[in-house]
């Protein structure tokens, strides 16, 4: 077989997120025909593509037909330590490990980012994807008592390695802070640096999402982190009520400006469910902003219900969708993260 013919018989093999063929989309690397021996690469733009293993199956389909006997494909994706501003205050070498980064963001306190960002980073860990998650929080770290981790990182060299809990590599400033009675407070130059090291002194090991929890309003946290980071996808947490709406429509119109791209808004604590029939009653009044923000372009990727086992799970340390995976929160999450993971496959072409 040559070359030629390998690659055409590759070109049947379509991406169906993306409904192009993988060697037009530029997936097929470090190709090697010899005689009835094909190996290359499927290089996927962005990590834990969902459907990868269906290209993988359908590519070496394609060259049995075409009659090769020893087929070698390996599924690899890129970091993202190219796509980091070429002025970005952090170094580029910290993205080496990482392939995609999602931050869960709302200017407005306590609609449930942290205990969002928990949940959806074990979502993905039960899925096979590596994920780690960063607290960005400075000034009031929940992720350490939501993950149930305590006591202070071991360092290797001159990096911290991150614990690692349900799968996920974690890292914190409440691991660093020590007391945990005693205020964090940062003036902004020191807490612009707090985040640089964050990121950059961790041991980030094959990541292929970070969550990012970012603290509440559009403070320097925040936008720092949205000017200098590489950005796979931003997801918004809300109540579904008019005065959480519209500090999230502030927070969209943040990022959009910088041209971050959205994925959209997890609806939290939208419903209450009644414990004995089950049936649930929308907590807030249908508000008009919700409306608003869907028609410009933000889609509602999870409606959560107020369920008390989320708000125990993270006081003690274990995420809901570990700890009941057939719940409606768990299936919300499961949905969530299949519309993420498409979602960012669809657009880092
Ligand atoms: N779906 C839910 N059901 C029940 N309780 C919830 C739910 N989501 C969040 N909570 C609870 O609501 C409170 C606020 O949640 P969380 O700390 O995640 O919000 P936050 O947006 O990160 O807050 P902050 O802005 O202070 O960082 C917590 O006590 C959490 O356990
Ligand atoms: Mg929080």
């Amino acid at each position: 077989m040559t070359e030629k013919e390998v690659l055409d018989a590759l070109s049947r093999v379509m991406d169906p997120e993306l409904g192009r063929n993988i060697v037009e989309l530029g997936m097929v690397k470090n190709l090697k025909v010899d005689g009835e021996k094909v190996d290359f690469d499927l290089e996927l733009t962005t990590a834990a593509c969902p459907l990868k293993d269906v290209m993988k199956k359908n590519a070496e389909a394609v060259l049995l037909k075409l009659g090769a006997s020893e087929i070698e494909v390996r599924v690899t994706s890129r970091s993202i330590a190219a796509q980091s501003a070429q002025n970005s205050f952090i170094s580029p070498d910290t993205f080496e490990e990482i392939r995609g980064i999602i931050p869960v963001y709302s200017s407005k306190g306590g609609v449930g980012k942290s205990t969002v960002a928990v949940n959806l980073a074990a979502a993905l860990a039960k899925r096979g994807v590596k994920t780690a998650l960063l607290d960005l929080d400075i000034y009031g770290p929940s992720i350490p008592r939501m993950m149930g981790i305590s006591g202070t990182p071991a360092v290797f060299g001159n990096k911290l390695v991150p614990p690692i809990k349900h799968g996920i590599q974690v890292m914190s400033m409440g691991f660093l802070a020590g007391d945990a009675d005693r205020p964090l407070i940062w003036r902004a130059p020191l807490a612009n640096s707090a985040v640089k090291q964050l990121f950059e002194d961790t041991a980030w090991s094959d990541v292929d999402y970070l969550i990012v929890d970012l603290p509440p309003g559009t403070g320097d946290i925040p936008l720092t982190f949205a000017q200098n980071i590489p950005i796979s996808g931003a997801v918004f947490v809300t109540t579904p009520q008019s005065v959480a709406l519209d500090e999230t429509r502030r927070s969209v119109s943040m990022f959009r400006q910088l041209d971050i791209p959205i994925l959209g808004l997890v609806l939290n604590m939208a419903d209450f469910v009644c414990p004995h029939c089950g049936k649930p009653t929308p907590l807030y009044p249908e508000a008009g902003e919700l409306k608003t923000l869907e028609a410009s372009g933000v889609p509602v990727l999870a409606r959560l219900p107020l369920d008390p086992s989320v708000a125990a799970g993270g006081d003690n340390g274990s995420p809901t969708v570990i700890e009941f995976p057939d719940s409606e929160t768990a299936k919300q999450y499961t949905s969530l993260v299949e519309q993420i993971q498409a979602q960012i496959c669809r657009a880092s072409v």
